[in-house]
């Protein structure tokens, strides 16, 4: 855990005058490459990170929630028998969504004094939101002794953003943020929910994220449009006498077939889908033989898809990918999430990781203006929760 427990404690006593009685918490995710392609039920290799959120509480008997985000310095009181949305307080919103879904799953469900406290950086990419859910819903486990599997948790914190919130999102983000193992990315396959472990060991690269520390425009919007787009595609590809009902069933072959009859803009689209899902595969394979180019390869293939067909990257991030492709060591280097803004992932030999950081920070400065942030992580562990004693 990133952040000391004995902090949150601090923090705790000083809101509450109390003691919590349980810790959950949960990490945040960066993901390797496989992008926009989870909601198209295709691949992705994501591994947990480093940073994480912690919910610290003690449950109630009347149902009350009083809530305590410390690192915003807000406060909120709510009712597990009053779940909306809150205008004033939106952080609080993924709390009550989760306890919304877990009443329309029939599971126990209590009220609670809770303090949260996170280091994930919040709105770059990262996942702070499914790590708040995931950290939220592991309380609640905890609480209520009853323990959900790992895609059935991970679909409730899916349901969240898309019945409570209504964005559009995929599942990929609350499935690495539960089910993430240290030492390991996870090559998930959306449709099925199947997936395996693959371990992140290079003895000669590590990754590095890099912050454009711009704030994403639009987010919401324009992700909701990119599932539309990609429902067109698929729309005339049923037209043409296609069966499947999401990308994930079709080849570039098939797509190739109505290029003629297809939107030029959801030709694109579905472009990008369906080569980020064969470049997914092959990562995970690159990085099972620990083949270092050709997954670097591959990640700027998948920078390059996401920048001209499915136009998800800003000027920032595409200003700090083309330049750590031109630092010494730099394998590939790649957008990360959902884009407009926010994160890079960046694969780097291990013996000039500091060198890289150093100059990408000093470069995206003199080139932007702005102060980058970067960050190296080993794989972590998905979400948990324990009993303080
Ligand atoms: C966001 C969504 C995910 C996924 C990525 C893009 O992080 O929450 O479901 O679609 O964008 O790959």
């Amino acid at each position: 855990m990133s952040i000391r427990l004995e902090d949150a404690l601090t923090a705790y006593g000083r809101f509450f005058s109390s003691t919590p009685t349980i810790a959950a918490r949960a990490p945040g995710r960066v993901n390797i490459i496989g992008e926009h392609t989870d909601y198209n039920d295709g691949f992705v290799l994501p591994m947990a990170i480093e940073h994480d959120t912690l919910v610290l509480g003690v449950p109630r008997e009347d149902g009350k929630l009083f809530l305590r985000a410390e690192t915003l310095g807000r406060s909120a009181e709510a009712h597990i028998d009053k779940t909306v949305r809150s205008q004033e307080e939106p952080w609080t919103d993924y709390i009550l969504g989760v306890a919304d879904e877990l009443k329309k799953l029939g599971q126990p469900l209590c009220g609670a004094d809770l303090l949260i406290l996170g280091d994930v950086p919040v709105g770059c990419g990262l996942s702070s939101s499914a790590a708040l859910e995931m950290a939220t819903l592991a309380f609640f486990e905890k609480a209520g002794a009853f323990q959900l599997e790992g895609s059935e948790a991970a679909r409730l914190g899916q349901r969240v953003e898309n019945d409570f919130l209504g964005l559009s999102t995929g599942i990929m983000d609350q499935f690495i943020s539960r089910c993430g193992r240290a030492g390991h990315a996870l090559f998930l396959d959306c449709r099925s929910y199947e997936f395996e472990l693959v371990p992140v060991a290079f003895e000669h690269a590590l990754f590095v994220i890099a912050n454009t520390a711009c704030p994403r425009g639009l987010t919401a919007s324009k992700y909701n449009e990119r599932v539309a787009e990609c429902t067109g595609a698929v729309d005339s590809l049923r037209a043409a006498g296609g069966a499947g009902h999401k990308l994930r069933d079709y080849t570039l072959d098939d797509l190739m077939k109505i290029q003629g009859s297809l939107d030029e803009v959801n030709f694109r689209r579905a472009r990008h889908v369906i080569t980020e899902n064969e470049r997914t595969v092959q990562a995970k394979e690159a990085m099972e033989s620990g083949a270092l180019e050709r997954l670097g390869e591959l990640m700027n293939a998948s920078d390059r898809s996401l920048q001209e067909d499915y136009e998800v990257t800003s000027p920032e991030l595409d200003v700090l990918t083309a330049l750590a492709r031109d630092l010494p060591g730099c394998h590939g280097a790649r957008m990360t999430g959902a884009g407009f803004g926010g994160c890079t992932i960046n694969l780097v030999a291990r013996n000039q990781v500091d060198v890289f950081c150093e100059a990408l920070l000093a470069a995206y400065k003199k080139e932007t203006g702005r102060q980058g942030e970067v960050y190296v992580s080993a794989p972590a562990e998905g979400a948990g929760a324990s009993f303080l004693s």
